[in-house]
């Protein structure tokens, strides 16, 4: 990777909390803005894998090298490692989903990381806080940890961050800079609002300025095998997820293209 590149986790141990939708199109934002972008799959169930490149392409054998795996999506810039056929039949078959490790090690990883030619690397974490998402901590500095702007979802925040303190990846454990970003806001609805004021209040400065709202769009880009920025660039979503990639290069003191 170029010596000044990124590298997030995108991890929330609650399902549906708008993981995948934020590490593929946080890697369109990026991309669009003349980044190369790498997209790590490391949920089974492959979510980014078929939102960037359907059911075909990835569906390689496993076994060959961490470099071969990785493959150029339709987007232009952004590259994906995608999900093992091996994973998801693990993963169908519900057998240690959280102790089977991956086809690669940490090690593997982090040397495509170091040899690649990214400028920025977002790994997609399964919801859970086992192997895999632990993998995805020891080849990145930054956790972007997505949450729906609902009650209940914040309440899931203090369990999660209990539990990465156990990983011993809490907000100021192993380095990583913590941002959580606020996912599917309503702001016709009162609770939405609510919701950020809570957020806020608990969360101060991890807390990003900038909010994803609820944006149909977005569910259906996977089904188009495209970003929000190439499916739909005008939608609030595309909009949306360029302002969280212009504010995360901000926080870099990178705020022009490159
Ligand atoms: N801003 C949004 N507006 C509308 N729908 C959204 C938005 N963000 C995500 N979704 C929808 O919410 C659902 C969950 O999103 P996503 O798959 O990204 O979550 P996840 O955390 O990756 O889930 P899992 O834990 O299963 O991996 C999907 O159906 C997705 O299309
Ligand atoms: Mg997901």
């Amino acid at each position: 990777m170029q010596p000044r590149a990124l590298s997030f986790a995108v991890l929330n141990h609650k399902g549906g909390s708008c993981k995948s939708t934020t590490a593929v199109n946080l890697a369109g934002a990026m991309a669009e803005r003349g980044l190369r972008a790498l997209v790590i799959d490391l949920d089974p169930q492959g979510a980014a894998s078929y939102w960037l490149c359907g059911e075909g392409p990835h569906r390689t054998t496993p076994g060959t090298g961490v470099s071969a795996r990785v493959i150029a999506t339709a987007a232009p810039g952004v590259d994906l490692l995608p999900a093992s056929p091996a994973d998801e039949a693990r993963a169908d078959s519900g057998a240690g989903l959280e102790e089977d490790g991956w086809a690669f090690s940490a090690g593997d990883l982090s040397s495509l990381l170091e040899q690649g030619p990214w400028d920025v690397a977002i790994a997609d974490c399964p919801p859970t806080l086992g192997a895999r998402t632990r993998l995805a901590l020891a080849v990145t500095r930054e956790l972007l940890v997505p949450v729906e702007a609902h009650v209940l979802a914040v309440r899931g925040l203090a369990q999660l961050f209990t539990a990465m303190v156990r990983l011993d990846c809490g907000p100021r454990a192993g380095g990583h800079t913590v941002r959580v970003v606020a996912c599917r806001v309503d702001r016709r609805k009162r609770l939405s609002g609510e919701v950020l004021e809570i957020l806020r209040a608990r969360l101060g400065p991890q807390l990003l300025q900038t909010v994803i709202r609820e944006n149909v769009q977005l569910a259906e880009a996977p089904s188009f095998h495209a970003p929000i920025t190439r499916y739909a660039p005008g939608s609030p979503g595309a909009s949306d997820y360029r302002k969280l990639a212009e504010e995360l290069l901000a926080a870099h003191g990178r705020g022009a293209p490159e």
